[in-house]
């Protein structure tokens, strides 16, 4: 059985399991099956929805070369690669079908992506065991039900993920819960005026019907089908999103006792870090910032996205 860097506990008992003893018929593909209810049918919905939703999944000659090289390709991703130290245990939340902990498996790090979606998990498998890769552990798990003591991880990461979720905010509390203190968290989300655009043409998509997908962008890109299917859904069937704003965001990291480091896009800038610490712009500032996304070309080409990057306090 495979060793892990960190422990494995029950969230109710708090004690360390053993995977082969309590779990040993809990494996698919080798993945071990983590995954407890947390009393909410949208996380079964969700997890349904992903299980055939395989996201963002891959092009048909995808190996570990050419998917570093798109890592590396979007400055968000070169970036965390370049700033996550050596041999940091890493959470990626809502892992999805891999690319990010796979992309950032390298120096020694450790990363544990966790999903509730079998179908996804699966194919991150595939890459995994296909490119031979050691350092990342995959499992299928509930973010509202971790199974990780506190203070375990050195980075979390979520992306695109706790606004499909029935409880944002709780969600994000139970990633910091993990995180240890000097830690950091990164979480991106789709922003209330940034998604305005998206919002229009789902409604047009669900009044109109599917023929007016070309709506989108992506289906003009040269991306596998399976890629296509798996952003049409996601895009335009999900079972639920929500939008946040940079505002609310930080009430979250007061109330979480996380610091302000930064975010994308509101102060990005391509010379600076993304884990160096930026002033909290004022509300109105950030007003005038976050409205102006509503027409901002990228936002509306990307879907209407944002990252919020904090660090957690020593207390
Ligand atoms: C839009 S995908 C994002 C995947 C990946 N992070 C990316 O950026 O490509 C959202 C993912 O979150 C996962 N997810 C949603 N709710 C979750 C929960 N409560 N616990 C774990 N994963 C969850 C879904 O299964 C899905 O794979």
């Amino acid at each position: 059985m495979k060793k892990f860097s960190i422990k494995i506990v029950d969230p109710n008992s708090k004690k360390e399991i053993d995977l082969n003893k309590v779990f040993e018929n809990k494996f698919f593909n080798e993945i071990p099956d983590l995954f407890i209810e947390d009393g909410n049918s949208l996380t079964n919905t969700q997890s349904d929805f992903y299980n055939d939703v395989k996201f963002p999944n891959y092009d048909d000659v995808d190996d570990f070369g050419s998917l570093l090289d798109k890592s590396r390709k979007s400055v968000f991703g070169k970036k965390l690669d370049d700033e996550i130290p050596m041999r940091t245990n890493i959470l990626e939340a809502g892992c999805g079908t891999g690319q990010m902990s796979i992309a950032l498996s390298r120096y020694g790090r450790q990363v544990y992506g966790i999903d509730l979606s079998k179908g996804s998990l699966i194919e991150a498998k595939k890459f995994i065991s296909s490119n031979n890769i050691k350092s990342v552990h995959l499992f299928r798990m509930n973010i509202f039900k971790l199974f990780f003591e506190e203070n375990t991880f050195d980075i979390v990461i979520s992306n695109g993920v706790l606004h499909h979720t029935y409880n944002p905010k709780l969600a994000f509390s139970k990633l910091v819960k993990v995180l240890k203190p000097g830690g950091i968290i990164v979480i991106g989300l789709y922003h209330k005026y940034g998604r305005i655009i998206q919002k229009m043409r789902q409604g047009l998509i669900r009044v109109f019907g599917d023929n007016l997908k070309f709506l989108d962008k992506r289906f003009r890109e040269k991306i596998s089908y399976k890629k296509k299917y798996a952003w049409f859904l996601d895009q335009y069937k999900n079972p639920s999103e929500t939008t946040h704003t940079y505002s609310q965001v930080l009430n979250w990291f007061n109330d979480e006792n996380i610091e302000f480091l930064s975010s994308i896009p509101f102060d990005f800038n391509l010379d600076k870090k993304l884990f160096q610490k930026n002033e909290i712009k004022n509300s109105f500032e950030i007003f005038l910032d976050e409205v102006s996304l509503t027409l901002n070309p990228r936002q509306i080409s990307e879907g209407g996205f944002f990252v919020m990057i904090g660090k957690k306090k020593n207390k």
